[in-house]
């Protein structure tokens, strides 16, 4: 093993130019971890705010940034009997995507769907992970019900289209583009919406609701979002990209006996998310092999072109997962 490698640091909280390439150690695996010599990462939005300085690593995780990355397996710590030295690994990290080398807990990790490249697979933990946990988990989005998703095009928001529709749900979408409305379609959205130039909460009420909202907008959707909903509907929010505040109305949630909830993927315990992707495992890996749940990928940037990376991200034009090449 080498004793260093490159790695992605942020030099100081900014724009895309912070990112530096470096050496740093090659870290060692603890006893219930693996070391993953990584082909490929994921880029997340999640990575731009941190970059920024507006989302610190959890306590104890490395500074490198990236969520999730896919490689071969290159040491495994005493205490994990269930990978081997070679496999073919994707991962959901706490940081440390932006590297050669990684650690990560063993129950964290998932194999690479057969049929997938590591580009591919690099771009599936953190995406199904939060899509799995807010949507299924938590919004108990069930085969039949109809899912409403703003940022169709998004990271998220196609691994939300993909999946649900799998699963056998309708899905509407949102999106800030007519050519973004048009990829969701594609992708496998029932119908969507350029939230810039229609009331798409009438719309979408007097077309017989939702069951289910996946929120990255908060802020003025949020009351919208509960106008869409029907009775029994769940509201699970993972950003607020229009405002971290909101106003509701109390007695919309009473009437038609609505659940709010929100989550970071982040901040979760360990069990948490090992209990996560043996369900992941068992349920969505199948879909993802017998390409029934399609992915769609965006750009694939070397990992010297970070900084490019990152300006696609913020340029918002982007459509699905962008993804750094490691080696
Ligand atoms: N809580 C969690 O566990 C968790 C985990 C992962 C990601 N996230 C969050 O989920 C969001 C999506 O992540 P990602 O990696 O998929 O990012 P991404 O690909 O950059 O997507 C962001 C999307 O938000 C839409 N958007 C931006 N500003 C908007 C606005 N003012 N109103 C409506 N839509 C707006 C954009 O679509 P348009 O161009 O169509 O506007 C874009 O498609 C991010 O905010 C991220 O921080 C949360």
């Amino acid at each position: 093993m080498p004793h260093s490698m490159r790695a992605i640091e942020i030099t100081e909280p900014g724009g895309p130019e912070v990112l530096r390439m470096v050496e740093r150690p090659t870290p060692q695996v603890q006893e219930n971890e693996i070391l993953l010599a990584i082909e490929a990462s994921g880029v997340n939005r999640p990575d731009v705010l941190q970059r920024m300085g507006m989302y610190p690593p959890p306590p104890g995780a490395t500074d490198i940034p990236g969520l999730e990355a896919a490689g071969f397996v290159a040491a495994v710590g005493k205490e994990v009997s269930n990978i081997k030295v070679g496999d073919k690994i994707c991962a959901l990290l706490p940081g440390g995507g932006y590297a050669e080398y990684a650690t990560v807990d063993a129950g964290s990790c998932l194999p690479v769907p057969s049929g997938f490249t590591f580009e591919q697979a690099a771009g599936l933990p953190e995406t199904i992970f939060t899509v799995w946990a807010n949507v299924f988990d938590d919004g108990d989005l069930k085969s039949g019900e109809t899912l409403l998703v703003h940022g169709g095009t998004s990271g998220i928001g196609v691994t939300a289209i993909a999946m649900a529709k799998a699963f056998g749900a309708k899905v509407i979408a949102t999106a800030g583009s007519d050519e973004k409305c048009e990829a969701c379609r594609t992708i496998g959205a029932n119908a969507a919406y350029n939230y810039r130039d229609c009331d798409w909460d009438k719309d979408i009420a007097e077309k017989g609701g939702v069951d289910v909202v996946l929120d990255m907008t908060g802020g003025d959707f949020v009351a919208r979002n509960l106008n869409c909903l029907n009775p029994g509907g769940r509201h699970v929010s993972i950003a607020f990209l229009r405002g971290v505040e909101a106003s509701v109305n109390i007695f919309t949630i009473m009437q038609k006996r609505l659940r709010l909830s929100g989550s970071t993927m982040k901040s979760r315990a360990l069990s948490e998310k090992a209990r996560l992707a043996r369900d992941i495992e068992k349920k969505v890996w199948p879909h993802l092999e017998s390409g029934k749940m399609p992915i769609t990928t965006d750009e694939v940037f070397p990992l010297d072109q970070v900084a490019e990376a990152h300006k696609r991200m913020e340029s918002g034009a982007h459509i699905g997962k962008i993804i750094l090449k490691t080696r």
